[in-house]
């Protein structure tokens, strides 16, 4: 099992976690006191972090669009934090409410939290796993009978592979949940470039959690569509993919060190 990025790391007495530092930079309500803190601590570092969280969410909400319209109402989301502030679920069954979405994440905390505020949600479900072990999290899916793999799925890896090292081959992961689902689903990454200003602050982030990072290059990141059909325009910064489904956020592209893209298997 890879380092949880999540791993709760005290900051005096209390715990805080990743999610719960995004949380903060989301403008949402699910964090203590210990992630506030951090979450200002960081920014005295990379006063940009939040803004670059909140680019990525809104690359999700995007993505997420553009799939519910054409036709897909399965996601399994790997990584996905908690399913508030604009995640998966939200943006999906508020377009097409028989959307079903499967969550996962390593993270316990964020698992049990994530739990207890889908209590009311119809459709969706959030497994604790470790998306480097494909098959225990394809079992457990099947187990729980919310997704039909005969029908198409959209497998989301946004904002996770940096936390997944290389020693665990997401490459490999990837590709066993791409031959699990059928022709016509839909594989989509967000992943940091191993250069720019992003990962100085996230280096900076490392230090504090202790999860070992790992960027990858532009070529490495278009590795993992190997075999996928890339929906236009291709793998681009995050700002520049289909800017026109929402309010993108205003950045500059150029300077944005984190790419995205969306493949179709034939
Ligand atoms: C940056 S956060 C949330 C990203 C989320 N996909 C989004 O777009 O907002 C990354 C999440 O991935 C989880 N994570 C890290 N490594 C993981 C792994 N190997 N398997 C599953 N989840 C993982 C962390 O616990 C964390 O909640």
């Amino acid at each position: 099992m890879s380092l949880p990025v999540g791993v709760l790391v005290k900051n005096g007495s209390i715990p805080w976690s990743v999610t719960g530092v995004r949380d903060c930079w989301l403008g949402g309500s699910h964090h203590n006191a210990a992630d506030r803190q951090i979450a200002e601590r960081i920014l005295l570092g990379a006063p940009y972090l939040a803004h670059v969280v909140r680019i990525y969410r809104a690359f999700l909400d995007r993505v997420v669009r553009y799939l519910v319209g054409a036709g897909v109402r399965q996601f399994l989301d790997l990584g996905s934090g908690l399913p508030v502030a604009g995640n998966v679920h939200e943006v999906a069954q508020g377009l097409s409410p028989e959307c079903r979405v499967v969550y996962v994440d390593i993270d316990p905390r964020t698992v049990a939290e994530g739990r207890s505020l889908l209590a009311e949600s119809r459709d969706v479900v959030m497994l604790c796993a470790d998306l480097s072990q494909p098959e225990q999290v394809l079992d457990a899916t099947s187990r729980c009978g919310l997704l039909d793999l005969g029908a198409p799925v959209a497998v989301l890896a946004i904002e996770v592979l940096h936390y997944v090292s290389d020693a665990n081959n997401p490459v490999e992961s990837l590709a066993a949940y791409m031959d699990a689902v059928c022709p016509g689903s839909y594989l989509s990454v967000a992943h940091s470039d191993h250069d720019g200003t992003l990962m100085a602050g996230l280096a900076n982030f490392r230090g504090l959690c202790r999860a070992p990072l790992t960027f990858r290059s532009l070529t490495r990141i278009t590795g993992f569509f190997d075999r996928l059909d890339l929906v236009e325009p291709g793998i681009v910064p995050v700002p520049l993919w289909r800017p026109e489904l929402n309010e993108s956020l205003s950045t500059d592209p150029e300077g944005f060190s984190t790419y995205c893209g969306l493949g179709r298997k034939l």
